[in-house]
């Protein structure tokens, strides 16, 4: 008979063979591929067409990001528009421009709105730009097709076209609707970033750009423009920065010159133009076919601080990157605090005496309701004060000593 294998009872813990639990690899479904390979095959390209029948032919859940810049609906209707020296003024009284009713505009906004979502992933966003003509209409339309806005932001021209007629006050921004799929995506917002960005002042939702002239306006064989609406590439640079990451899918509805194609090959990401006209898809071509895309260590942007991994304060006490009993400054110097062995902050001012976390007590001194101690409580250096927070930054450098 063959001797029965026996487990070898040892009293020690049972030890998992695998080691350190490795995070689990989301599993992709096969959905999810074909989803994918159908999208691939129209990456960095430009489907020509109307734009609900192209959007179509890709399948759900399969771009990061819209970014649509659709017809305006002008109705301009008064004739052709004048300067005081009698010049003919270049409005758009494009066909692609014009519907019938704002029933006709409507129903129109409102199926490719449904198709953006469709084809958007579950996490996915989409900005929206117009101008009092039609942003109301779009913005209605957005959220009843189920979007969730998460902000609408002015683009603030500095260098608006002037009211010619003098009738009605200078027409000098536009507005941009950004909305998640749903309200319970998590949309990406590279807040730090877009904060860095801004000289580390959080980014507001007014944003100042020239219109597009001079050396970027993309002409046509008779030096004419080669389109009417050409957006900066500086309004689709930061409405990349802020909401996609390199490698992220972007598709453009209304490609018009390709602004969005442009700025995503330059900042390494992906597109999916589509547009009817085939002008403006030559156009597009060339210009795009000009850029040069920057390099991948060039596109790293500031990780945002929830991504970064947590650090408690007792941890800077414990690495002895301050040490119990040293004293902390509030940023203007009138307030101070003892630091002691388990990480917390003391202070005695007659006969109050408070104590707690960082923010804890950061906030007490300050009369306030909360306080980021990281930023507000400082240590001395023989160089001068700096934020705890630099302290921070190191232990999760690896830098401890
Ligand atoms: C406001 S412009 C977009 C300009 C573009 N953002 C740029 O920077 O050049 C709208 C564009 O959408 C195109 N368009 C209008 N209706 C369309 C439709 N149903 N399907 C596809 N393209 C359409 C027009 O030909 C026009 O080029």
């Amino acid at each position: 008979m063959p001797a029965k294998k026996t487990k070898k009872k040892t009293d020690k813990p049972a030890m998992k063979k695998s080691g350190p639990k490795k995070p689990a690899l989301k599993k992709t479904s096969q959905k999810e591929n074909t989803a994918a390979a159908t999208a691939d095959k129209f990456l960095d390209t430009i489907i020509k067409g109307d734009c609900i029948a192209a959007m179509k032919k890709l399948p759900d859940a399969s771009v990061d990001l819209v970014f649509a810049d659709p017809p305006y609906n002008l109705q301009l209707g008064q004739g052709e528009l004048t300067r005081p020296d009698n010049s003919r003024v270049d409005g758009v009284d494009d066909e692609w421009d014009k519907f019938d009713s704002f029933k006709a505009y409507d129903d129109f906004t409102r199926s490719w709105l449904a198709q953006a979502r469709r084809i958007l992933k579950p996490n996915g966003a989409i900005w929206v730009i117009g101008s009092y003509h039609n942003i109301f209409r779009v913005g209605a339309a957005v959220q009843d097709t189920g979007f969730w806005i998460l902000n609408d932001v002015v683009w603030r021209k500095s260098n608006p076209m002037p009211n010619f007629r003098g009738t009605r006050l200078t027409n000098a921004h536009e507005t941009l609707i950004w909305a998640a799929k749903s309200e319970k995506s998590k949309y990406t917002f590279n807040y730090r970033a877009l904060k860095t960005a801004n000289d580390d002042l959080q980014m507001r939702s007014d944003w100042e750009f020239p219109i597009c002239t001079g050396s970027e306006r993309i002409k046509d064989d008779s030096g004419g423009k080669a389109h009417p609406t050409q957006k900066p590439e500086s309004l689709l640079y930061r409405v990349m920065i802020a909401s996609t990451k390199p490698g992220d899918i972007v598709l453009d509805p209304f490609f018009g010159s390709g602004t969005t194609g442009a700025a995503a090959k330059y900042l390494g990401r992906r597109y999916i133009g589509i547009e009817r006209d085939q002008k403006y898809i030559t156009a597009a071509k060339k210009r795009i076919a000009r850029v040069k895309p920057l390099e991948s260590e060039d596109l790293l942007t500031q990780p945002s601080p929830k991504a970064a991994p947590r650090v408690p304060f007792g941890t800077v006490v414990e690495t002895k990157l301050i040490k119990p009993g040293s004293k902390l400054f509030s940023p203007r110097g009138n307030h101070s605090a003892k630091v002691r062995a388990d990480g917390s902050l003391y202070v005695k001012d007659g006969d109050t005496e408070i104590q707690g976390s960082i923010h804890k007590v950061g906030a007490a001194v300050q009369n306030a309701q909360a306080c980021n101690g990281w930023t507000y409580w400082h240590y001395e250096e023989k160089t001068g004060r700096r934020p705890i927070d630099f302290l921070r930054d190191k232990i999760r450098k690896g830098i401890t000593g």
